[in-house]
C-alpha cells in the first residue's frame, strides 16, 4: 500500500476549521482507494509570529521538503501588519519550494449561484495556469529619495526564457491531459509590455509548434480577458499567464464560480513538493463559529491527491463535491448561510465518496 506524508499548515483564522474538513475528506478517500496518509502539523501563522517573531524559519523549509505534499488552511491575522505573513510564509514557501505553477480551476458546480446572467456549469469550466515564482513578484527593484517629492520607485517584471518555458510547457501538458477543447490561451499585455510580452508570445508559439501541435493556440490581452471571462467564459479551456495577471484574473474567476467558498488552488512544483490551499483567506470574523464553508479546502484536497498520483481518489473528491451541491442540501456558499455547519458539510462530502 502506498503511504504519503502530508505536511499540514492550518494557519490563521478559519484556516484550522476548513483544513480539518479537507483532511477528513482526503482520509476518507485514502481508505476507499487503499492508500495511507501520514500527517505532520506545523504552527506557522500569525499566532506563532506574535509569540516568536518567526514567519517561516529557514530550517522549516528543509523539513517541508520531506513531505509528498503540503495542505494549507489560511494565512492572515488581524493583529499583524498586512504583508508580513503573506510574504514571510505564503510567498516564501512558494519560492523556497520552487512551486512555479499556481493551478486554479474556475468551475461552476450545480446549484451554485454565479453573478453571470444566463451562464451555468456548461459555460464556466476552465483552468488558469498562473506562473507562480517570477515576474513582478520577485521584488527586483528599489526606491530612492523616499519621502521626498523626488521619490522614485521601481518594481520590475523580470522573466527568463527558462521560467516562461517551464510554465508554458506545464500548461500545454495540462491542456493535453485535460483533453477537452485542447485550447491553450496565453494571457498577457504584449501590446504595451513589448519586451516581456514578446518573450511569452514567442515561447507560447515556439513550444506549441514544436511539441504540442494537437493543442490549439490563442492569445488575449489581459484587459480583454477580464471582459471575455464575464461575457463568454465558455470560450476558455486552459489559460496560461504571468504571476500578477494570474493573481488578478483568478480573483475574478473565483467570483464567477460562486465565490471564495469554492475556489481552490495548488502551488505546484512538478518535480518537488506542492502546496494546496483554499484561496479565500483566513476570514477572521468567522473564526471558531463552525459556519465557514470548507468546500474550497476540500477541493484543494482533491487536487492534492491528484498531484501526488492518486488521480482516481482526486477525481472522486471532485465528484463528491459535485454531488453534495447537486443534492441541494447546501443552501448557499457563504459563511453562515449554508444551512449546515462547517463540519456537516465535510461529513456530507465524505459520505458521498
Ligand atoms: C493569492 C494571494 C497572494 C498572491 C498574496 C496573499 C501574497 O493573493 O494567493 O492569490 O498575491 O499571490
Ligand atoms: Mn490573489
Amino acid at each position: 500500500m502506498n503511504t504519503y506524508s502530508i505536511g499540514l499548515m492550518p494557519g490563521d483564522g478559519t484556516g484550522p476549521e476548513v483544513l480539518d474538513e479537507g483532511v477528513k475528506v482526503i482520509k476518507a478517500a485514502a481508505s476507499k482507494y487503499d492508500f495511507k496518509l501520514d500527517f505532520q502539523k506545523y504552527d506557522f501563522g500569525g499566532e506563532r509570529y506574535k509569540r516568536t517573531g518567526e514567519t517561516l524559519p529557514a530550517e522549516a523549509i528543509g523539513d517541508l521538503k520531506k513531505h509528498n505534499a503540503i495542505f494549507l488552511g489560511a494565512i492572515g491575522h488581524p493583529d499583524v501588519k498586512p504583508g508580513i505573513l503573506e510574504l514571510g510564509i505564503l510567498l516564501k514557501a512558494r519560492f523556497a519550494l520552487d512551486q512555479y505553477i499556481n493551478l486554479r480551476p474556475v468551475k461552476l458546480y450545480p446549484n451554485v449561484a454565479t453573478p453571470l446572467k444566463d451562464k451555468g456549469p456548461a459555460e464556466i469550466d476552465f483552468v488558469v495556469v498562473r506562473e507562480n515564482t517570477g515576474g513582478i513578484y520577485t521584488g527586483v527593484g528599489g526606491a530612492s529619495m523616499v519621502g521626498t517629492d523626488q521619490e522614485i520607485a521601481t518594481q520590475v517584471m523580470t522573466y527568463s526564457r527558462h521560467v516562461v518555458e517551464r510554465c508554458v510547457r506545464y500548461a500545454y501538458e495540462y491542456a493535453r491531459k485535460r483533453n477537452r477543447k485542447k485550447l491553450l490561451t496565453l494571457v498577457h499585455k504584449c501590446n504595451v509590455l513589448t519586451h516581456v510580452g514578446d518573450l511569452w508570445v514567442r515561447t507560447h508559439e515556439e513550444v506549441g509548434n514544436a511539441d504540442y501541435t494537437d493543442i490549439k493556440q490563442d492569445y488575449n490581452h489581459v484587459d480583454a480577458c477580464t471582459m471575455w471571462m464575464v461575457k463568454s467564459p465558455e470560450f476558455y479551456d486552459v489559460i496560461v499567464t504571468s504571476n500578477l495577471f494570474g493573481d488578478i484574473i483568478t480573483d475574478l474567476g473565483a467570483m464567477i464560480q460562486g465565490g471564495m467558498g469554492i475556489a481552490a488552488g495548488g502551488n505546484i512544483n512538478p518535480d518537488g513538493v506542492s502546496m494546496f490551499e483554499p484561496i479565500g483567506g483566513s476570514a477572521p470574523k468567522y473564526t471558531g463559529k463552525n459556519i465557514i464553508n470548507p468546500l474550497a479546502c476540500i477541493c484543494a484536497g482533491g487536487m492534492l491527491l491528484e498531484t501526488i498520483g492518486e488521480d482516481e481518489a482526486g477525481a472522486a473528491i471532485d465528484k463528491a463535491v459535485h454531488d453534495a451541491l447537486a443534492s441541494g442540501k447546501i443552501k448557499n456558499l457563504s459563511a453562515g448561510k449554508m444551512g449546515m455547519s462547517t463540519r456537516e458539510v465535510g461529513d456530507l462530502v465524505a459520505s458521498l465518496l
